[in-house]
C-alpha cells in the first residue's frame, strides 16, 4: 500500500525479539556441523534446513515452537557463536528501520547445557557493540526466566555472581518470563521478581498469548512488571484492558508469532483496532522471526497494515509509543522521536 515507504522509514522500537529465535535453520546447521552437535535423527525435518523451514510452517501450539526453539540453541556453544546469532539479528533489523531495540535471551536454557553465562553474555555484548558503531543500533539486554523450571531455579540463576554482576553493571538492564505460559502463572515468580526490583531492574513478563487474561493481572499485581509481552489476551477482560490503558503498560505484540503458533488464525483477529480505541499502547515486534517464516519487524509492521489499514498518524503515533515504552535513556528518547 502506500503507506509502506513510511513503514520502512519510521524509526522503529523493537521490545520483543528472543536473540535465539533469530537462529536460522541455515546458521542452525552451519552451527552444528562446526561444532559436532548431532541435530536429532529421529525426526525427518533434521535431514536439512530446507525440510526445518517446512516443519516451522506447521507449529500447532507454543509447546510444539518451543520443542524446536530449545533444540536449535543447542548448536550454541561459543562466544563467537553467540555473536554470529546477535548479528544476524542486528543486521536484519538495520535493514527493517530498526533504531533501537530490547532483546531477549534465555540464560538458564544455555547455563542448563554447561555454557556459563559469561560466554553467551560476552557474545551478545560483542555484537551489540558493533551494531551501534556500524549500524546506528542502540539496544539493551533482558535476562528472560524459563517458566517451566521451578522458580527456585530462577533465584538460583539470578543469584549466581556473574549474573548479578551483568545487573549491577548495566549491561542487562531488565528481566523477563518466558516459555510454556500454561500452567505456570506469573505469581509463582515472585521472589525472583522481588529480587529484580531491589537492584533497580526493568521487569516485563510474557503473559496473555496462550494463558488467559488474569495471568496478565497477576504479572501486574505480583511482579510489578511495566510492560507484558504478547498480552493480546487483556482483550478478553474489559476491566484489565482499563487499567492497562491507564497506567500506560506497554503491550509488546508479535502478530506474526501469534498467527504461527495458532493463538489466532489470522492478523486481523489481533485487537489491533481495539487497542487504539481504547488508548493502550503497544508496540509491534517478531519474537523468533527465524522460526516464523523469516519475517523480521517490518514484514509484521506491513502484515498489521494489510490487516487493519491504519492511517500515517495511527503509525506514527504506534511508534512514538513505542519510543515512550522503551527503556532507554530520556537522551535516547529524545533522538528518536
Ligand atoms: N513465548 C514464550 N516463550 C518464548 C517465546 C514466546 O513467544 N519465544 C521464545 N520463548
Ligand atoms: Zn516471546
Amino acid at each position: 500500500s502506500g503507506i509502506h515507504p513510511l513503514l520502512q522509514r519510521l524509526p522503529k522500537c523493537e521490545h520483543h525479539i528472543h536473540l535465539e529465535g533469530a537462529l536460522t535453520p541455515q546458521v542452525l546447521f552451519t552451527l552444528a556441523a562446526k561444532n559436532r552437535i548431532e541435530l536429532p535423527t529421529d525426526d525427518p525435518a533434521f535431514a536439512s534446513p530446507e525440510g526445518l523451514v517446512e516443519r516451522y510452517r506447521e507449529f500447532d501450539s507454543l509447546d510444539d515452537f518451543l520443542h524446536y526453539y530449545y533444540i536449535g540453541m543447542s548448536v550454541l556453544l561459543d562466544a563467537g557463536d553467540f555473536e554470529t546469532l546477535a548479528w544476524d539479528y542486528f543486521t536484519h533489523a538495520a535493514a527493517d528501520g530498526v533504531a533501537h531495540c530490547e532483546v531477549f535471551m534465555d540464560p538458564q536454557a544455555h547455563m542448563g547445557r554447561g555454557i556459563g553465562y559469561d560466554v553467551v553474555l560476552s557474545g551478545f555484548q560483542q555484537a551489540r557493540k558493533r551494531a551501534e558503531s556500524e549500524l546506528g543500533i542502540t539496544s539493551e539486554l533482558i535476562a528472560c526466566f524459563l517458566r517451566h523450571l521451578p522458580p527456585a531455579d530462577a533465584v538460583a540463576t539470578f543469584e549466581q555472581d556473574a549474573v548479578r554482576e551483568s545487573f549491577a553493571a548495566g549491561h542487562v538492564i531488565g528481566i523477563g518470563l518466558d516459555s510454556s505460559e500454561k500452567p505456570f502463572p506469573p505469581e509463582l515468580f515472585q521472589v525472583v521478581y522481588q529480587k529484580g526490583g531491589f537492584m533497580g531492574l526493568k521487569r516485563t513478563a510474557h503473559a496473555g498469548e496462550e494463558g488467559p487474561a488474569a495471568y496478565v493481572r497477576t504479572a501486574l499485581d505480583t511482579l510489578h512488571v511495566d510492560r507484558i509481552d504478547h498480552g493480546v489476551r487483556v482483550i478478553e477482560d474489559d476491566a484489565l484492558l482499563k487499567r492497562v490503558a491507564d497506567e500506560n503498560i506497554l503491550l509488546s505484540v508479535c502478530p506474526i508469532s501469534n498467527v504461527f503458533l495458532k493463538g489466532v488464525q489470522s492478523v486481523a483477529d489481533l485487537p489491533i483496532r481495539k487497542f487504539i480505541d481504547a488508548g493502550v499502547r503497544f508496540s509491534i515486534n517478531s519474537d523468533d522471526p527465524a522460526y516464523f517464516g523469516n519475517n523480521y519487524i517490518l514484514a509484521n509492521y506491513c502484515a498489521v497494515q494489510e490487516a487493519f489499514n491504519l492511517t500515517a498518524a495511527e503509525w506514527v503515533a504506534i511508534c512514538e509509543g513505542s519510543i515512550h515504552g522503551s527503556w532507554c535513556s530520556q537522551k535516547r528518547k529524545e533522538e528518536l522521536f
